[in-house]
């Protein structure tokens, strides 16, 4: 279960204090030193008596982080055998290359069947929650976490942006291709129907950039805006083309929600659930 002082769960999030529309600077240099703050807070460590700790967050886990500790780990769960799905041959070597919509044929049960990110990948996502039913044993879990489109708000500030108009196109798009990217607000019902029992859904706020004012919320949002900075192109152009508009075109409308997602005036999130263990 998540912890209830968990920074994704909330109601409301706080914008910052902002009078100036900031989405005429420059957005690139911009994302990219927030991003490099990220990340070398994240790699920040001091080394005692020969080991390695981190000083992330709080600075109070106090465990080592380094390679010994990690192999501790490793060994605590040596009995764990892990499998990873992909359709494509792109992921690490104890990936298998399988098609989940096809009927899994596997020589034992799970125990916990994670599913990530796979919005616009399934066509039908009751036939890979009915298999997975069939292939987790009694007692066993499935945690499911995907976003919602389009782009979600409290306020107006969303209202006529490019970035809006992007991922109300992505809905269209993905929903032409029978692949929907809005699913991920059934996942309850469905997995009650394929038979899941005990199921607690949460719902998170994943800000599109650093605009909340809680610093916590504020570094989500830079890695959510990161992330979609560099994924955009290739999640939009196959999708946006075949709605019917020409190479060109996606690239302006990127080119402006590129823009957009660097503006901390405008107070939009992703809406995610999650079915976490418990
Ligand atoms: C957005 S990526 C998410 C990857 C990973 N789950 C994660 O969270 O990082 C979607 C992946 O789903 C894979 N995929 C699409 N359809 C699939 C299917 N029917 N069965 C298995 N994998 C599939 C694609 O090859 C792609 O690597």
């Amino acid at each position: 279960m998540a912890e209830l002082d968990d920074p994704a769960v909330t109601t409301y999030l706080e914008p910052e204090d902002q009078q100036v529309d900031d989405s005429g600077v420059d957005e690139a240099a911009d994302d990219v030193s927030s991003t490099q703050s990220i990340s070398s807070s994240i790699l920040r460590y001091r080394v005692e008596n020969g080991r390695t700790y981190t000083t992330y967050g709080s600075g109070e886990y106090s465990l080592p982080t380094d390679e010994e500790e990690q192999d501790r780990l490793t060994d605590e769960h040596e009995e764990a055998e892990v499998l990873g799905l992909d359709l494509s041959p792109i992921q690490p070597s104890w990936f298998e290359v399988d098609d989940l919509e096809k009927p899994w044929m596997f020589k034992h049960p799970f125990d916990f069947v994670f599913i990530r990110s796979m919005i616009a990948s399934f066509k039908d996502w009751r036939v890979v929650f009915n298999e997975a039913f069939k292939n987790i044993e009694p007692g066993g879990y499935i945690e499911v976490q995907d976003n919602v489109y389009p782009l979600a708000s409290d306020n107006d500030t969303t209202k006529s942006t490019n970035i809006l108009r992007w991922s109300e196109l992505m809905v269209e798009a993905a929903d032409k291709l029978g692949r929907s990217i809005t699913v991920a607000r059934d996942f309850e019902s469905m997995l009650a129907d394929a038979g899941f029992v005990d199921i607690v859904e949460i719902r998170k706020k994943i800000p599109m950039n650093r605009w909340p004012k809680d610093l916590r919320y504020k570094e989500l949002g830079t890695w959510s805006c990161h992330m979609l900075r560099n994924g955009i192109e290739g999640i939009s152009m196959g999708l946006l083309t075949g709605l019917g508009l020409s190479v060109e075109e996606v690239h302006v409308l990127l080119a402006n929600v590129r823009k957009d997602l660097s503006d901390t005036t405008i107070h939009g999130y992703w809406d995610t659930y999650d079915t976490p263990l418990p």
